[in-house]
Order: structure tokens, then sequence, then C-alpha cells
């Protein structure tokens, strides 16, 4: 049953698994690889996609149904999918539409990890890309599709350079080439923004984030808008819009339509053949996570915002990059698609560059070292020597990430005991 009508803090709570009369209150855990038919045709037509039902996990399990279709209803997508990490969503979402002799269009300024999933081991693959600044105007952003580009990718919020992307600009671009936004909306999760309603088609996250928030299990999931007209722009995406002989000639776009074509080819195809699932113990801790996020989020903002103003006005800080303070750059932004605050997590320069960011660092009591964010427990982090090692000094900076940035997510604690660590992590 659809919760459409209730708020998101009711679907963070009950959406996806709504049991029956008499049947498990939590949703239940199928620990089972496999699942038994009475007869060869039955099973035949789920072979055939001709019957919804489940064959083998490696594919689909119901534990993990149940909460995609959860964070299908709080992004306000028609279909979704989990995936065992959130680098395998955007491995998955990029190419599910993408294939050797594609481009893609992406934004310099997102998470290292995805940065070299797309320039390296995607080049690998023959598909290449062209990375634009967040910030270009309209018509460099124009300037960098060509006549394969097949697909545009941007986060958010980045991790950790904290840009806020401009949605809509993005959206806009794609769409006058004929060809989807993918939006990794990790750092604000739906509940401080939807990247759907300002005209993004796929939806990924890295689960392991905030969604899950208690750094219990790492996973990723993929939302399809369910708005990208594929069969429009045949020409472009032959996987979705031809026959699929794997499948006796079925046609994504035509069988599944609009709202489904996306994630049915992404599971029967890339789930079958590179089976990155997300296994169905993990979707049950996922699933914990997001009965809470509602309530979470709000809190890791106010604690962001409390350290990031704290550290702006502290003299050995060089700069502060938090959306929510007014100096930022990307404040305006902000207001528009984060009104309710963004995420957690400050990223900021220290006086003494690395060194100093090192010394820093090692006297911290509260806030562990950790390559991990959006956790109930305040991590930090140095990118340049950690998630971002592979990129060069000109990468870095291009992506806005200097040598010395410390990377900070502030957690569930109490604000005031957040600062009180910082500031003596701080004092000479
Ligand atoms: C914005 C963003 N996307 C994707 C990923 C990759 O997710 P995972 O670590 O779950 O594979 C991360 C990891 O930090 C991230 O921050």
């Amino acid at each position: 049953m659809s919760l459409e009508n209730y708020s998101l803090d009711t679907k963070c709570v009950q959406a996806g698994y709504r049991p029956g009369n008499g049947e498990p209150r939590q949703i239940p855990i199928v620990q089972s690889t496999t699942f038994k038919y009475d007869t060869s045709e039955d099973m035949g037509k789920l072979f055939d996609l001709e019957a919804s039902g489940y064959f083998y996990t490696r594919l689909q399990n119901p534990t993990n149904d149940y909460v995609a279709a959860k964070i299908a209803e709080l992004e306000g997508g028609t279909a979704a999918m989990l995936t065992s990490s959130g680098q395998a969503a955007n491995f998955f979402a990029l190419f599910n539409i993408c294939e050797a002799g594609s481009h893609i269009v992406a934004s310099s300024s997102i998470y290292g990890g995805t940065f070299n999933l797309i320039a390296v081991t995607l080049k690998k693959m023959g598909i290449e890309a062209t990375f634009v600044s967040p910030d270009c105007t309209e018509e460099e952003l124009d300037a960098a599709f060509q006549e394969n580009t097949r697909a545009v990718f941007g986060e958010t919020i980045a991790n950790p350079a904290l840009t806020v992307l401009d949605i809509e600009k993005f959206a806009k671009a794609a769409h006058s080439h004929g060809v989807p936004l993918i939006v990794d909306n990790t750092f604000p999760t739906p509940v401080n923004c939807r990247p759907i309603e300002w005209g993004a088609d796929i939806v990924t996250h890295s689960t392991t984030k905030y969604m899950d928030g208690h750094g219990a299990a790492v996973g990723g999931a993929l939302v399809d808008s369910g708005k990208f007209d594929w069969m429009a722009h045949a020409d472009k995406f032959p996987g979705l819009c031809t026959p699929d002989e794997s499948y006796h000639g079925i046609t994504y776009a035509e069988k599944f339509g609009k709202e489904g074509a996306f994630i049915t080819k992404c599971t029967a195809q890339l789930m079958r053949d590179l089976g990155c699932i997300q296994s169905p113990q993990n979707a049950f801790l996922l699933n914990l996570g997001l009965e809470s996020l509602h309530v979470r989020m709000p809190k890791h903002v106010e604690n962001g915002q409390a350290v990031a103003e704290f550290l702006e006005a502290h003299p050995k800080v060089v700069k502060v990059n938090y959306p929510g303070l007014p100096s930022d750059r990307y404040h305006e932004l902000a207001k528009k698609y984060l009104p309710n605050g963004g995420c957690g997590v400050v990223s900021f320069e220290l006086a003494g560059g690395r060194a100093a960011a090192e010394s820093f660092m090692k006297r911290l009591k509260i806030a562990a070292i950790e390559t991990h964010v959006a956790d109930a427990r305040t991590c930090c982090l140095n990118p340049a020597t950690s998630t971002h090692r592979q990129m060069n000094d000109e990468q870095l900076e291009a992506a806005g990430i200097p040598a010395g940035l410390i990377r900070i997510s502030c957690g569930l604690e109490n604000k005031e005991d957040l600062i009180a660590d910082l500031s003596q992590a701080l004092a000479d």
C-alpha cells in the first residue's frame, strides 16, 4: 500500500512494508538464496519477465524490495532497488544507460570514489567523461555535451567539498540534450532535498551514510523518477528501447513503461550479470535507520550549523565550507534547494596546512578519525591523505579540496560538547 498522501515523517516510519492481518510487525528478513515453485511453468514465467516474483537473491529479495519501496516513496520515485554499496548504485545508474562509446557529463565536485569510477574505471570500459565545474555557466555546461552523451551526473551536496548542485540548471541542460540527470542525494537525504522535484531523473544513494546512520551496514540505492521518456530518445538508449535477446526479445521501455523500465532492466541485466545485491540482513538494518531518518537529520543539521559557526569565528581557521553559513558561496543555492538545512558535514581549512590538520586531529577526544561520514558519532578525516589520495593537487584544487582540508561529520551528540572538543584541540 502506498502512503503517497502522508508526510515524509510517516513514510520514514511506515512506507514500504505494510503487514497484513497476523503478519510480523517488523520487516521479515528473508534469509534465503532461492525460492520454491510448484511447476517449471511458474518459474519460466519469472525468467521471461511475464510474472513478478522471486527466484534467486542475487537478483531480488523481498526484504530488499520492502526497503527499496520505502526509499522510492521518500524520493517521490516510481521504482527503486538496493545495491551492495553506494559505489555499486552509481555504477549501475550510469552503466544501465551507457556502454562503450558513450560519454558522460559530470560535475567535477563529487565524491573521490565516484570520480575514480567515472574517470578511470568507466574509461577503461570505453565510456568517456567531461567534468564541469558545478558553478559553470549554462553556456559552459552546454558546451560539455557531445553527440554520444548519455547521462549527466552530480551530487546534491558534494562530498567533501560541500558544493551545492544547481539541480535545475543541470536538469535543463541534460533534458535539452535528450539525456537524464542522475543525482547522488546521499548527503541531504530525501528529508532535506528531493532532487526529482527539481528535475532529476534518477537519484542514487550511499545508504551507508545517513540512511543507515549508525555505521552498521554498507549499502546503496537507485530510484527512478519514472519521468524520463526513453522512447522519445530511443536512438540514444538502445538497451531500453530495443529488444533484449537475453530476455526473449523484451523491450523494457515498451513493456514496463517510463515508470518501470530503468529499474527492471537494471535488475534483470546488471544484477543478473554483476550481482551487487545488498544482503537482506543489511536491508533490515537500513530500514531501522530509515525509521528515524526524519528525526535524526534536523539534529545533524543543528550540530553542523553550530560547529560551522564556531569554526568560522576561530582565529586558527582559514576557511569554513558549510552551505548553512550566510558567508558560504553556496548559501543562496542552499536556501533554494535545502531550506531546512543540508547535512551535518562541515569542511574547513586550518592555518598551517597538512601538519596543523594532523596535530589537530590527534587531539580530538569525541570526534574520531574515520573514513566515514553521516554517522550518529562525530568523525573527521583529511581527504587528501585518504578518500581523495588518487587525485593530484590540480584535481584536488578543481574539486575544491585543498590538501589541508579537514572534513568533520557532526553526529548526534550534544553540540556544546562537540564545540568544547574542537576548542581544546585548537588551543595552543
Ligand atoms: C556522496 C557519496 N556517494 C557515493 C559514495 C559511495 O558509497 P559507498 O561507500 O556506500 O560505496 C559515498 C561514500 O562516501 C559518498 O559520500
